[in-house]
């Protein structure tokens, strides 16, 4: 089983549906959710993790440049023995230090085609754009701003959509269904030759 962290800022609907999913849907026996950790203390997804019994940990973002918070969370992150970190509307960018210290092995979910449109508030880009349909895109993240490798996408079909809240409503269920399925075909994908390049077993982040 894969050591998973996932990283939040906000209400944590995508985790919620992970950590259903690792319970007893596609996810089960494939990876564990090792520990949550926010930037924000007032993070509801914080209370996701603590209602399933999945330990928390608060890593405090204000004030910090990206290299000094990176720092702060690679010993946060330490202790895990993790292989793979889950970005689940987790609103920093990643320092070039924890990118390169858990180099492929982080994945993130962004609201828009990550060709088209990279930053935030993908939703109201769309909705601004008065378009009939985007996409959702769950991709590996390198030192760029959601630039890393595709792995799947799904459109979001914005036809009779007339406020941003619509907008929002249909894509997240669209995250919701993507985001598990995208994750587990991964792990058996790249899993493979993890184990493949480690005799049996993914490398852990060294901690
Ligand atoms: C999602 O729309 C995700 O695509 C983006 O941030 C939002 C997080 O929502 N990166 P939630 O906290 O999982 O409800």
């Amino acid at each position: 089983m894969r050591r998973v962290a996932v990283l939040i800022s906000g209400r944590g609907t995508n985790l919620e549906r992970i950590v259903a999913e690792v319970r007893d849907g596609c996810l089960s026996g494939v990876c564990a959710v090792v520990v949550v950790v926010s930037n924000r203390p007032e993070a509801g997804g914080l209370e996701v993790a603590r209602r399933a019994g999945i330990p928390t940990r608060v890593v405090p973002s204000s004030g910090l440049d990206g290299e000094a918070y990176g720092r702060r969370l690679l010993e946060a992150l330490g202790p895990w023995k993790l292989d793979a970190v889950v970005l689940a509307g987790f609103m920093r960018v990643l320092s070039a230090e924890v990118v390169e210290r858990f180099r492929n092995r982080i994945v993130n979910i962004h609201p828009a085609d990550t060709a088209e449109y990279q930053g935030m508030d993908g939703y109201g880009w769309a909705f601004e754009r008065g378009l009939s349909e985007t996409k959702v895109t769950v991709h590996l993240v390198d030192e760029g701003v959601d630039t890393g490798r595709v792995l799947a996408q799904e459109t979001v079909s914005l036809q009779g959509a007339t406020t941003l809240d619509d907008v929002r409503r249909r894509g997240l269920d669209v995250e919701h269904d993507l985001y598990s399925r995208a994750l587990r075909r991964w792990f058996e994908n790249e899993g493979r030759s993890w184990d493949a390049s480690t005799g049996g077993r993914a490398p852990c982040a060294e901690s």
